[in-house]
């Protein structure tokens, strides 16, 4: 039982964009707590509002663009009402980021060892000698073959994996009690992505960090995560353990989901039909009132759907935004 203090709550989280003259909610309503040590993994489709739910809990949004309301939770601070002088506090020293992309997240003018010292200028009062040992040691902990020589290159001299490796030693620096991976291996290669996902589950026994690591890989989920978060249109219409989900999954997007990895040797044929079709529609598209997710679920009447299901525990721990996952019947599951 943990009586401390969850690391992040989160509370009724909205993140409106405007688009025209109206603000639309790309994330409505999440609530969530990340305990100390822990791997939350978010999944879901495209667009489904992860990385908004990620750069609003970074304080990455334009005020001016963006309606957020709700609580994010952090110390006793509600972050979003933080000014930015705070914020910038924040980030880095208390929330580390690693983003999809590792290119786009390095400055190619700069060596990866100035890149990594910025954070520590900026957050510690290390001397220049206190600098570039935490430097070289985090390229080392970040699994960095050679950290000295890595320290003077820049980041096109480097392969994608280590590209990462160097992203997550940025994220790392300050030693931040809570990691936030947006797709952290999405753009790399499956060797490399396993090596990844090794080493942020290493992080984490090391460092008892909590960490949310978005994907759309319910694979990656299986193998690093605690708990799942599954999103869909803004929402998350189920959270469990990942055991829980794997073995009694409820919400018919996640069993969907579940149904559309990949599997050694399948042989069914009629694979597809088990698996929703349709994408998530675009923000102004997306019903207001009601199951965001019922206008893909063609087989089940508009009775016995739930005017506006809400998020409610069926077990210990397993919570669903759906009443109707009861008539739901897979045809793998019927035969
Ligand atoms: N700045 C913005 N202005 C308007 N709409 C936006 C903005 N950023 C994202 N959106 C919309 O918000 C929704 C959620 O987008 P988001 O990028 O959070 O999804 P995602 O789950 O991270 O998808 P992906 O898996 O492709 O990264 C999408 O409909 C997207 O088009
Ligand atoms: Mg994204």
């Amino acid at each position: 039982m943990n009586i401390d203090k969850p690391l992040l709550e989160i509370n009724d989280l909205h993140v409106g964009f405007r688009i025209k003259d109206d603000f639309y909610d790309a994330v409505d309503g999440v609530s969530l707590t990340l305990e100390k040590n822990e791997i939350l993994a978010i999944v879901g489709e495209s667009g489904c509002g992860k990385s908004t739910l990620a750069t609003t809990i970074m304080g990455l949004h334009n005020k001016n663009n963006t309606k957020i309301e709700g609580e994010i939770l952090y110390k006793d601070l509600n972050l979003i009402n933080l000014n930015e002088a705070l914020y910038n506090k924040i980030r880095g020293n208390d929330i580390g980021m690693i983003f999809q992309d590792p290119l786009a997240s390095l400055n190619p003018l700069m060596t990866i060892g100035a890149q990594i010292d910025e954070a520590l200028v900026y957050h510690t009062d290390y001397d220049d000698k206190q600098r570039t040992e935490r430097v070289l040691e985090l390229l080392a902990q970040v699994g960095i073959p050679s950290p000295e020589r890595t320290f003077n290159q820049y980041p096109h001299e480097l392969s994608g994996g280590m590209r990462q490796r160097v992203v997550i030693a940025i994220a790392l620096s300050c030693k931040p009690p809570i990691i936030i991976a947006d797709e952290p291996t999405t753009a790399l290669d499956v060797t490399i992505q396993a090596q990844i996902l090794d080493l942020l589950n290493q992080i984490q026994d090391e460092t008892e960090s909590g960490i949310i690591m978005i994907t759309h890989d319910l694979g990656v989920v299986a193998e690093t995560a605690d708990r799942v978060a599954v999103m869909y249109a803004g929402q998350f219409v189920e959270i469990a353990t990942v055991e829980e989900l794997f073995t009694n999954p409820k919400h018919p997007y996640t069993r969907s989901l579940l149904q559309s990895i990949p599997q050694a040797n399948q042989e069914d044929e009629d694979k597809e039909l088990h698996v929703i079709q349709g994408t998530v529609p675009p923000l102004p598209k997306l019903p207001r009132k009601g199951c965001r997710f019922a206008p893909r679920i063609p087989w089940i009447s508009a009775e016995e759907h739930e005017e506006d299901p809400t998020l409610h525990e069926v077990e210990e721990g397993h919570f669903v935004r759906c009443t109707c996952y009861k008539n739901f019947h897979f045809e793998e599951e019927e035969a």
